[in-house]
């Protein structure tokens, strides 16, 4: 009864900010993503018919704090399975926690696909990609690797949103530099400043009815390998996402100093110096530049000059979530 997977974070170029369905956890908005390589959060599940309930280690430390959500993602799988035992959950991430660097997202999806090995529920992609979703909207994108699309629709029976694979990784391989303004936990999370924005932001119904436009103008730029017009509406899109939050009461403000500075560096590196690359900024201070990998250390250098920068994190393109076999189960 024990599973071992390893899931890596994605970074929504198109975001998703908002819900549609608070209990089923379903996107306002739909998204497009890139699935990261070198960044990773492994975790092992074991249910254990002594425990009497579930208990999560987070980096080798007890996480009471993030729990309740873990559990609630596993009661899904329990009842899928026809059992209540409880689990021993423990994960490992190999970059900061909920920092803007989507740990959230890899989290839920490595949980899902842990779980349902130590349950052997013999679920498919999809499936674990909605089993994810309750878990964190994000994470039912990091079950599929390279380019993903999550659409949101009413299908007939409720309410659904559906991920798929756009393109493999390696059939466009871009890469991801990013850099890290800060180490802290944000303030607010995004589950809650998503909320904030719904109710208070005169912006959010605007935000809601333009997405679909940018996720389509983003879907042709993808399969077409058009890098300028990827670049033009995934910064279009991030801005106006972030316009959202900083119109939103009390005040969404993620960004710091340095964000800002390294957001003015690309927007140089690229209309000056025809450097081929753009920004994309989540509920976090980080800033994430998107490359020609031919460009990626060009950026990298001139990202890690800038004031505030910590570190200096890089990624290509990875797959989805999958299972560790025994020889690769060191959790750290
Ligand atoms: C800004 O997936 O973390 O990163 O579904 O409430 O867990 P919950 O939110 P989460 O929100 C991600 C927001 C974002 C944009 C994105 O990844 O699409």
């Amino acid at each position: 009864m024990a599973g071992t997977a390893q899931a890596q974070p994605n970074i929504a170029l198109i975001k998703y900010w908002g819900k549609r369905d608070t209990a089923l956890n379903l996107p306002a908005t739909g998204s497009l993503s890139v699935t990261l390589d070198s960044l990773w959060t492994r975790t092992r599940v074991e249910f254990d018919a002594l425990l009497k309930c579930d208990e999560l280690r987070l980096n080798d430390m007890p996480a009471p704090a993030a729990l309740a959500r873990v559990s609630a993602c596993l009661d899904s799988l329990r009842a899928l399975a026809g059992v209540e035992t409880r689990a021993r959950i423990e994960s490992y991430n190999n970059f900061p926690t909920a920092a803007g660097l989507a740990s959230s997202a890899s989290g839920f999806a490595a949980l899902v696909v842990a779980a349902s090995a130590a349950l052997d529920l013999r679920l498919n992609r999809r499936i674990l990609s909605s089993l994810a979703r309750r878990g964190s909207g994000s994470a039912a994108r990091s079950l599929f690797g390279g380019y993903v699309l999550l659409t949101t629709h009413r299908s007939g029976s409720g309410l659904d949103a559906t991920p798929r694979s756009l393109l493999p990784g390696k059939d466009w391989p871009l890469e991801m530099v990013i850099a890290v303004t800060s180490r802290s936990a944000k303030p607010v999370s995004s589950r809650a400043g998503m909320e904030i924005s719904r109710r208070t932001s005169p912006f959010y119904n605007e935000w809601v009815a333009n997405s679909d436009a940018d996720l389509a103008i983003a879907q042709a730029a993808v399969l077409a390998h058009d890098f300028a017009a990827l670049a033009a509406v995934s910064e279009h899109n991030c801005l106006k996402m972030h316009a959202v939050m900083m119109s939103s009461r009390p005040a969404l403000m993620y960004w710091n100093a340095a964000t800002l500075e390294c957001m003015h560096r690309i927007r140089d590196l690229r209309e000056r110096d025809g450097v081929r690359t753009f920004f994309t900024i989540d509920a976090g201070p980080q800033v994430k530049a998107v490359c020609v990998s031919e460009d990626a250390e060009r950026v990298a250098k001139a990202l890690a000059d800038v004031p505030g920068v910590a570190t200096i994190l890089r990624s290509r393109l990875g797959e989805g979530a999958r299972l560790l076999r025994e020889s690769e189960r060191e959790v750290a």
